[in-house]
C-alpha cells in the first residue's frame, strides 16, 4: 500500500462505514482526520485506534459537513493537524425512507439534498485547493445503490445519491488532469447504525435474504476495503467510476 505517511480526511468517521474506513486508513499508516457531528463517537474511535500506536494517528474534528462554514473550519483544522491532505473520503449521508414526493415536505427535501449531495460539493470544494498545492490526491465519494436503481418512498435520497454519482464524473473530468482522482462507491445494504435505525430486525432479515445474491448484509469493513483501494495508488488508472459493493443485486422480478 502507498498510503503510509499520507493524510486522510474521512467524514462520518464516528460510525458505520466511515468508522471502518477511518480505522483501515489508520492501520494502513495514514494520519486520519475523522470528521463527524458526533464528538462522543469520534472520541470512542480515537480510543479504539490509539494515539498512532496501532497505525497512523487519528484526530477527531467535530463538524457538520452539510454546512459551508463548518466544513471550511474542519478542513482548515485538518491542514493544521496534518500539514496536507492526500485522501478525502466523503461518507456522511443517510435518510429515513417512508414518504413519496407528494408527502415529502420541501424543507426535508432540502435537508436530505444538503446532507447527501451538497456536503460532497462543500468538502471537495474546500479540499481540492489543498490537494492541488500538494500535487494531487484521491477522493472517494459514497453514493448508494438507491442512487443507481432507485428506492421506494425515498425520492430526495435517491436523487441526491444519483447526484453524487454524476458529481463524481464531473470532478474526474475537471480535476483528474491535475492529479486529483475522484471515484465513488455505491453500497448495498450494510450492517450499520443507519440500517438499525431505519428498519426492524425482521425487515433487516428480509432485506439480507432477498436483496443481495450473497443473502446477507455487507459489513462496514467490506465497504472500507473498496474505499481504501480507491484511495490508494493501487487504483491509479481508475477515474470517475462508481463501484457497487452490494453482494450482487438479486433479481427483483
Ligand atoms: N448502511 C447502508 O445500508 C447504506 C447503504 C447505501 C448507502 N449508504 C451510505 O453510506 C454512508 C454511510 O452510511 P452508514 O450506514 O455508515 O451511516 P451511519 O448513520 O451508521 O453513520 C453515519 C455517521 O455520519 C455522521 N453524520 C451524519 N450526518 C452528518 C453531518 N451532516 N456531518 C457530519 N457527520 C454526519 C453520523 O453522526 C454518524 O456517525 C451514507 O452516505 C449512506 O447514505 C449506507
Amino acid at each position: 500500500m502507498s498510503l503510509d505517511g499520507k493524510v486522510a480526511v474521512v467524514s462520518a468517521a464516528g460510525a458505520g462505514i466511515g468508522a471502518a474506513t477511518a480505522a483501515l486508513l489508520a492501520r494502513s499508516g495514514c494520519t486520519v482526520v475523522g470528521v463527524d457531528l458526533d464528538g462522543d463517537a469520534l472520541d470512542e474511535q480515537r480510543r479504539a485506534l490509539g494515539d498512532g500506536d496501532r497505525g497512523g494517528a487519528f484526530h477527531p474534528v467535530v463538524a457538520d459537513v452539510s454546512d459551508a462554514e463548518s466544513v471550511q473550519a474542519a478542513i482548515d483544522e485538518a491542514v493544521r493537524l496534518g500539514g496536507r491532505i492526500d485522501v478525502l473520503a466523503n461518507i456522511a449521508g443517510g435518510s429515513r425512507p417512508g414518504q413519496d414526493m407528494v408527502e415529502l415536505d420541501p424543507a426535508e427535501w432540502d435537508r436530505l439534498v444538503q446532507v447527501n449531495l451538497t456536503s460532497v460539493f462543500l468538502m471537495c470544494r474546500a479540499v481540492i485547493p489543498v490537494m492541488r498545492t500538494g500535487g494531487g490526491g484521491s477522493i472517494v465519494n459514497v453514493s448508494s445503490g438507491a442512487g443507481l436503481r432507485g428506492m421506494h418512498r425515498n425520492p430526495a435520497y435517491v436523487a441526491a445519491k444519483a447526484g453524487v454519482v454524476a458529481l463524481t464524473r464531473a470532478m474526474a473530468l475537471d480535476h483528474g488532469p491535475e492529479g486529483i482522482r475522484t471515484n465513488c462507491v455505491a453500497p448495498g445494504p450494510v450492517a450499520t447504525p443507519l440500517m438499525r435505525r431505519n428498519r426492524t430486525p425482521q425487515q433487516i432479515e428480509m432485506l439480507a435474504r432477498d436483496v443481495s445474491v450473497l443473502g446477507r448484509l455487507g459489513e462496514p469493513e467490506e465497504l472500507a476495503e473498496v474505499i481504501v483501494w480507491l484511495a490508494d495508488d493501487a487504483s491509479s488508472y481508475v477515474l470517475g467510476q462508481t463501484i457497487e459493493v452490494d453482494g450482487g443485486v438479486a433479481s427483483v422480478v
